[in-house]
């Protein structure tokens, strides 16, 4: 396995898990930078054609995992690999973001949900390819359903 090393930080308004807004219904329209480390800035060559990005990173202040666990949006249990969850046992997220601007080694993008500081370990073009008519939700679903949402 390799040792992941970030290639920038996260730039954003948030600095405790609480202000991160959470559960049904929740929206991710928060700004923020992708700070990329000078060593990684020719990587950012064309990227801005893209409208939207993957953002994969580490939950770096988070500690160990929980296979079973009840997630905000839900009062039913449900698999850490069936959720969100940042008690992972390798602890990654994926965020998609709406590419705004870029200014040299800065990518201005909205939707973040990461703390200020958080290690960015590679970024991805988004492209969807999921027709809505084949996307199930799963546990998510019902739970909206139940709340009416
Ligand atoms: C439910 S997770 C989803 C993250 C990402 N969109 C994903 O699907 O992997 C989002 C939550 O992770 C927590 N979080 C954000 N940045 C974090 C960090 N650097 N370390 C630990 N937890 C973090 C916050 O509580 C936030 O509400």
């Amino acid at each position: 396995m390799f040792t992941p090393k970030p290639i920038g930080f996260v730039r954003s308004h948030y600095t405790r898990t609480e202000e991160i807004p959470k559960g049904l219904g929740a929206k991710h329209e928060a700004e923020g930078v992708l700070d990329i480390l000078p060593e990684f800035g020719d990587g950012l060559t064309d990227i801005e054609g893209f409208s939207h990005l993957f953002v994969i990173w580490e939950f770096d202040r988070s500690e160990g995992f929980k296979l079973l666990g009840t997630p905000p949006s839900d009062d039913r249990p449900h698999g850490v690999f069936a959720t969100r969850s940042p008690r992972r046992p390798n602890p990654i997220g994926l965020t998609v973001v709406e590419l705004l601007s870029r200014g040299g080694l800065l990518l201005h993008v909205r939707g973040v949900d990461m703390l200020d500081g958080t290690p960015i370990l590679d970024i991805k073009p988004y492209l969807s390819g999921v027709p809505q008519e084949a996307l199930k939700r799963g546990w998510l679903a019902e739970a909206e359903a139940r709340k009416g949402k």
